[in-house]
């Protein structure tokens, strides 16, 4: 029976870095997928792919709308939504094959099959394909098997025309009226795609806000910045069902009044969240314990009740993130070997892929309030910025909070071109306990978007923007 030091079980971005972290510090290492392809979620069916057809629809959309105004003119412009659909695939191969690459790097042991325990240091591997259980024998343990679309009881899913975001990211046609049930994160950057392809989208949302667990401000700017490429928001809209007849699916729901409306179209994506998954694991035999919402129940350093036996990323509490898997991931691990990691939670970045892009970091406006902390704040907004007018991406703005006395930065939320890179900066500034005027006094390269950020700070710093 092959001994290894630590098995990680699931191989997405919290597994796998989990394993090469394990490697690189002289564990010897398994990782168990049971599918045939590394990568979990993130790299196969989420992060990955989803960015990938957000761009291939950007150029879309700017193509048919945006590069008139810069007096480049197109003729007979056309989607082969086959052609970049598998452009999608081969992107997710690239990927996933890199993925693979490293683990053979790393003399990490791939055993592809379901990883089930036996007892607490031994799991048997069984074959998705069929064949054979092999059994292995393990010093620790990593649980890494992130996480699966929430289902509404309510909804039948046939996963062809009413359908989680796996099937959102293969549709090989431009569908007419697609309807999403859900404004938060998958739900928004779904849209986007098939609203950028000329679809008719309507969103759905149970809040009265969207991605309502960022600040409040970005919700509202972003629902005005949709709603310019035709996607229609019903918000405070309370879902009752979804049912299909033929090609055409149905959904309804309470209006704010209580009163049923209806939404007719040819396909609906659910996209309500996404629950921890632990299904096949035989976690009793180990003893491990569960918390609410299906989540293993983890302390301090990770560990579950059980010593040697860790989980991370989306099957513990916390964002379904992930780099906050992959950080975990090398906490673990170096928690293992006894060193003393540490993970800073209030510092991991939310983005959405949207255009325009969508982060935060830090705590929220509301989040200030609620503590009763003295803040003040600094925004821009890029119509101010002259890299923004010059690419004609003025929507959108920087906000910083920072504490009224001390001038620390406690929070950066942004809207607006790139900020899903722009968002690093701020990471950096709070993670070295910047204020507002530190980042002030820091030149900028000039013209960049980045600069908003600058301008940001030295409006919080006795309002000082310059641009402004
Ligand atoms: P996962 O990536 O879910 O990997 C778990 C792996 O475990 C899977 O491969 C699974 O097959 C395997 N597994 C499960 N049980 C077993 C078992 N018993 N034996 C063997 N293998 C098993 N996050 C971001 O940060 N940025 C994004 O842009 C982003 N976009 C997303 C877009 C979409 C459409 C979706 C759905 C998610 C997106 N996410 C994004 C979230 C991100 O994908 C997850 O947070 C991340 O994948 C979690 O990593 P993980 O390692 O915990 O688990
Ligand atoms: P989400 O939690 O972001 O959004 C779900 C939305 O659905 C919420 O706004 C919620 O109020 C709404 N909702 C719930 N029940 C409803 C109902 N019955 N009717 C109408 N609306 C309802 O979850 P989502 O979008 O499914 O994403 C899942 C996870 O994947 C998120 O936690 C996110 O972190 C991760 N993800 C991250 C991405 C990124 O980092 N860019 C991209 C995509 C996903």
């Amino acid at each position: 029976m092959n001994q290894y030091d630590v098995t990680v079980i699931g191989s997405g971005p919290g597994g796998y870095v989990a394993a090469i972290r394990c490697a690189q510090l002289g564990l010897k290492t398994a990782l168990i997928e049971k599918y045939p392809t590394l990568g979990g979620t993130c790299l196969n069916v989420g992060c990955i792919p989803s960015k990938a057809l957000l761009d291939s629809s950007e150029h879309y959309h700017n193509a048919h709308s945006v590069f008139a105004e810069h007096g480049i003119g197109l003729d007979n412009l056309t989607v082969d939504m086959n052609r970049m659909i598998d452009r999608k695939a081969g992107v997710v191969k690239a990927n996933v094959d890199g993925i693979a690459y490293l683990m053979k790097k790393n003399k990490i042991d791939v055993l592809q099959g379901v990883g089930a325990f036996v007892d607490k240091n031994h799991l048997s591997i069984t074959p998705t394909g069929g064949g054979e259980a092999q059994q292995i024998e393990t010093k620790n343990v990593i649980i890494a098997t992130g996480s699966k679309p929430t289902v509404l009881p309510f909804i039948a899913q046939d996963k062809q025309r009413i359908i989680t975001s796996t099937e959102a990211l293969n549709i090989r046609e431009v569908p007419k009226h697609m309807i999403v049930i859900g404004g938060g994160v998958i739900g928004l950057e779904m849209a986007s795609v098939y609203a950028r392809l000329g679809a008719k989208v309507s969103v759905v949302e149970f809040l009265d806000s969207l991605i309502p667990t960022m600040d409040r401000g970005l919700g509202k700017e972003l629902k005005r910045v949709l709603g310019k490429i035709g996607i229609e928001f019903f918000l405070s809209h309370k879902v009752t069902g979804a049912t299909r007849e033929g090609d055409t699916v149905t959904v309804t729901a309470l209006n704010p009044k209580g009163e049923e409306v209806k939404f007719e179209g040819d396909y609906c994506l659910v996209a309500v969240g996404r629950v921890p998954y632990t299904a096949g694991l035989n976690l009793e035999a180990a003893g491990v314990a569960m918390e609410e919402r299906g989540r293993i129940k983890v302390d301090e350093h990770m560990q579950t009740n059980v010593p040697g036996i860790y989980a991370i990323g989306d099957v513990i509490r916390g964002a379904m993130l992930a780099h906050k898997a992959e950080e975990e991931g090398v906490f673990v691990a170096e928690t293992i070997v006894g060193q003393k990691p540490h993970i800073n939670y209030l510092l991991i970045p939310g983005v959405v892929y949207t255009w325009p892009e969508v982060a935060g970091v830090g705590y929220t406006e509301e989040q200030l309030k609620e503590q009763g902390k003295a803040y003040k704040i600094g925004s821009f907004p890029f119509k101010a910025s002259g890299r923004a007018r010059a690419s004609g991406d003025t929507d959108g703005f920087v906000k910083v909070l920072a504490d009224k006395t001390t001038d620390e930065i406690l929070g950066v939320h942004m809207i607006g071109p790139r900020i899903a890179d722009l968002i690093a900066e701020a990471v950096t500034a709070m993670e070295f306990r910047a204020s507002a005027e530190d980042v002030a006094r820091m030149s900028h390269s000039h013209p960049t978007y980045a600069e908003a950020m600058k301008e940001a700070c030295l409006a919080a710093t006795e309002n000082r923007a310059i641009h402004m």
